[in-house]
């Protein structure tokens, strides 16, 4: 699906990661893809993240779910919001938004999250250290964006919120179903409902951080270490000072760590495992029986469907020769020949029928087969959300 007259190579040079954009209803012919009280009902469900915020005056007060049914009933007439996360890996309408915006690579996706709000409700104005789109679903929301912010910027005391405490609007606009609000990491955003059953799908991102990939990366190495891998100086000679670290012995302990860090095809294979983790390992497709590839191969003789578990992570990464790497919820799969063709066509689309010539392969076979029994994939109608 592509948004109309949305400009990507535009977007991406002027907009993306550098400020704001208002993208006015670009939908062909937007529909609200989820109601309040399916929303509503995920909200209450164990290993659904959820919070719910009510305002009094000028408090904002959080709870987090899941949520008991009859939560809803007590809350009355104030304004409220509530904001369930991956609300894609549910609902398949809901994980179609996603698709205008592949633009954008997989692996750089987080979630969408929906979020409910009566006449007044929000989260109060904030930041995040994510891009993320906003798509108006139903009823109005009135959005004020600010300044870029930091670690500097002065935020209000509260226990759950991380609420700007100066928050000046430097644009301000009324969201209507089908339109658009693209905000950069770190941009102030506060986002106010100004009727009832106001609907927010949040397309966010996801950016590792340089403490995460280090942190990852180099216990990942240090695991695959020998003890006796250690400093060795059978070249001492006496020192001055024994009390000084020398310059020399600085440079070769801190080349014992680059060493270790810098295999770039290590780091790629760590990499494409540690991005495709699941985020929620709750959202579960595995069949009780592996498939086994005799059922495999009947079923992509038929011309059957395979459809990704919407909580799977799919990426691949490319290798010599033709091959690739592919990473699937955090396990990777060396694929060559005609896997590799099959890996890269499970990465572009979330459905596929796989070609006849593919079908017959054993190595496609395989591939299907432990995605099937490992719950990332599952034939269409089979799966067992
Ligand atoms: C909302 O949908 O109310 C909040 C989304 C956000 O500010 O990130
Ligand atoms: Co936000």
């Amino acid at each position: 699906m592509q948004l109309a007259d949305f400009d990507v190579d535009l977007f991406l040079r002027d907009y993306w990661q550098k400020r704001p954009l208002l993208i006015r209803n670009p939908w062909k012919a937007w529909r609200n893809p989820l109601e309040p009280d399916e929303l509503a009902g995920l909200a209450c469900e164990e290993g659904v993240e959820s919070r719910l915020i009510t305002r009094a005056g000028d408090r904002l007060t959080m709870e987090s779910g899941p949520l008991p049914e009859s939560r809803f009933a007590e809350l009355g007439s104030g304004p409220w919001t509530l904001l369930v996360q991956a609300v894609d890996h549910h609902v398949p309408e809901v994980a179609a938004l996603i698709e205008p915006f592949r633009f954008v690579p997989d692996w750089r996706i987080d979630d969408v999250m929906v979020s409910y709000a009566t006449d007044g409700g929000g989260v109060g104005p904030h930041f995040d250290q994510y891009d993320v789109f906003l798509v108006q679903g139903l009823g109005k929301r009135r959005w004020r964006v600010g300044p870029r912010c930091d670690a500097d910027t002065p935020l209000l005391p509260h226990e759950d919120l991380r609420l700007i405490a100066d928050f000046e609007a430097t644009g301000d606009w009324i969201l209507e179903p089908g339109d658009i609000l693209y905000v950069p990491p770190c941009f102030a955003h506060d986002g106010v409902a100004v009727s009832d059953d106001c609907m927010t799908y949040s397309v966010g991102f996801r950016a590792p951080s340089r403490a995460e990939l280090i942190e990852g990366w180099s216990e990942h190495q240090a695991d695959a270490l020998a003890e006796d891998d250690r400093y060795a100086d059978p070249d001492l000679t006496p020192q001055g000072n024994p009390g000084e670290i020398t310059a020399a012995s600085i440079d070769r302990l801190h080349a014992m760590v680059l060493e270790a860090l810098s295999d770039r095809d290590g780091f790629a294979r760590w990499f494409g495992l540690h991005a495709s983790q699941p985020k929620y390992a709750e959202a579960d497709w595995r069949p009780e029986e592996p498939i086994g590839e005799e059922t495999v191969r009947a079923l992509l003789a038929e011309g059957a469907p395979l459809c990704r578990n919407p909580a799977s992570r799919f990426s691949f990464i490319r290798q010599a020769e033709g091959a690739v790497l592919l990473f699937v919820d955090g396990h990777c799969f060396d694929c060559m020949g005609d896997a590799a063709s099959l890996a890269e066509g499970l990465c572009a689309d979330s459905t596929l029928v796989v070609e006849p010539d593919l079908a017959s392969s054993a190595p496609v076979v395989a591939l299907i087969a432990a995605l099937i029994d490992q719950g990332s994939l599952a034939f269409e109608d089979e799966d067992e959300d």
